[in-house]
């Protein structure tokens, strides 16, 4: 059947790197017999000037109806003081929310040929490919109450909650568990049941799910602290790891640095499975639209390009189209070519469609 693809490429560099990775789109519908239409839609700042708001609710429902929905980045200094409703982010979280994606994908993969670039030696972090699987929409971050409340003489009190029912914990998981089953087939669960009630109604309700239905998956569990650790020492343990919401910005944000650019890093965000088994999809790069460099044609496109890959993989059961995309990356970096970005000495410079170019060629 034909997949539906919307486009929203948005604002800055958003048009450009996205343009790179609709090319790439083209070559599978092209020679690889990938069935799909694409449409194209405005969010963010570019939907403000024409619209008034930052997203409008025909763009919404079109997300919903779309197989997976590929989102550039919003946001520039033109829409710095515009009001709430047509703020660039208001159009990105209205997004996110309407579309239920309660699972955040950050991949964390690093290229032999920008090893060099991490933070970490090159032994401890060269073919390093592991998935963090975070907890988007519950947790600490919106449990109720949370409030800030004076008790007199100068004293004031913060209270923020952290909340995880059976139901949360079990769908993150069951995302992790199946992700697994696309790569390595191992998740690495992480909370903190030393200290947390949270924390031990995750660790049981994961190996209830695990024992129900991914005996064939290897399960561990680690505590939160001894991860983010383990990252650092050791990264390429690792498979899938499943976490909350907070811990999962903590760790996600960590694993990412270990690859070297914000201009290499995809992600993507997953909602729940309806009974023909479709599940709300957004892919986007990490980065934001990056003002500063938008319109010089100097942006890297393959976060972009990467998180086309992730939806070949995830959403369009296309892994090995998926892994074809990966080794082309790898074979343009290989072969020296960089974008400002990611620039080291003696290698050959390039720009946004160069990049792309030198991709669809290998
Ligand atoms: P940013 O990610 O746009 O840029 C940070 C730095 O990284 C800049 O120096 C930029 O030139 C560079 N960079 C980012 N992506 C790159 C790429 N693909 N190739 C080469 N260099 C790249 O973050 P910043 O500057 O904090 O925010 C700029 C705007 O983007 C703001 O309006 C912000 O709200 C928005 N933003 C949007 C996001 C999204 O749409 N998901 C995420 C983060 C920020
Ligand atoms: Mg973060």
């Amino acid at each position: 059947m034909t997949k539906k693809i919307l486009i929203v490429a948005g604002d800055g560099i958003g048009p450009e790197v996205m343009g790179e990775a609709e090319r790439v789109l083209g070559w599978y519908k092209q020679k690889r017999g990938f069935d799909v239409t694409v449409e194209h839609e405005l969010v963010g700042g570019c939907c403000y000037d024409k619209h008034g708001v930052a997203v409008t609710d025909a763009t919404i429902e079109k997300a919903k109806a779309a197989d997976a929905v590929f989102l550039g980045a919003v946001g520039g200094p033109k829409w710095d003081n515009v009001p709430y409703e047509g703020r660039p982010e208001a159009g990105l979280l209205r997004l996110r929310k309407d579309l239920e994606l309660f699972a955040n994908l950050r991949p964390a993969l690093c290229f032999a040929a920008l090893a060099d670039a991490s933070s970490l030696k090159r032994e401890i972090v060269e073919g390093l490919d592991i998935m963090i699987v975070r907890e988007l929409t519950g947790g600490v971050y919106f449990g109720e109450p949370k409030e800030i409340t004076d008790l007199g003489n100068g004293e004031r009190r913060g209270v923020d909650t952290q909340v995880y029912t059976t139901h949360e914990i079990r769908r993150i998981a069951e995302v992790a568990f199946d992700l697994a089953r696309k790569r390595g087939n191992r998740v690495m669960s992480v909370e903190k049941r030393n200290v947390m009630k949270t924390g031990v109604l995750w660790y049981e309700e994961v190996a209830k799910l695990h024992a129900e239905k991914f005996a064939d998956v290897k399960l561990d569990n680690m505590l939160a602290d001894n991860c983010a650790m383990q990252l650092v020492r050791n990264p390429k343990q690792f498979d899938v790891i499943v976490t909350d919401n907070l811990f999962g910005d903590v760790l996600s944000d960590i694993a990412s640095m270990l690859t070297g650019s914000l201009g290499m890093l995809p992600s993507a965000s997953l909602g729940a499975k309806d009974a023909n088994g479709k599940a709300n999809a957004m892919y986007e790069p990490v980065h934001g639209s990056a003002p500063d460099i938008a319109g010089t044609g100097a942006a890297n496109p393959i976060a972009s390009i990467l998180s086309l890959a992730m939806a070949l993989r995830y959403t369009f059961d296309r892994g090995a189209c998926a892994d074809l995309l990966e080794k082309a990356v790898d074979a343009v970096l290989a072969n020296g070519l960089r974008t400002g970005d990611i620039m080291q000495p003696g290698m050959t410079k390039v720009g946004t469609v160069a990049m792309g170019d030198a991709i669809l060629k290998e």
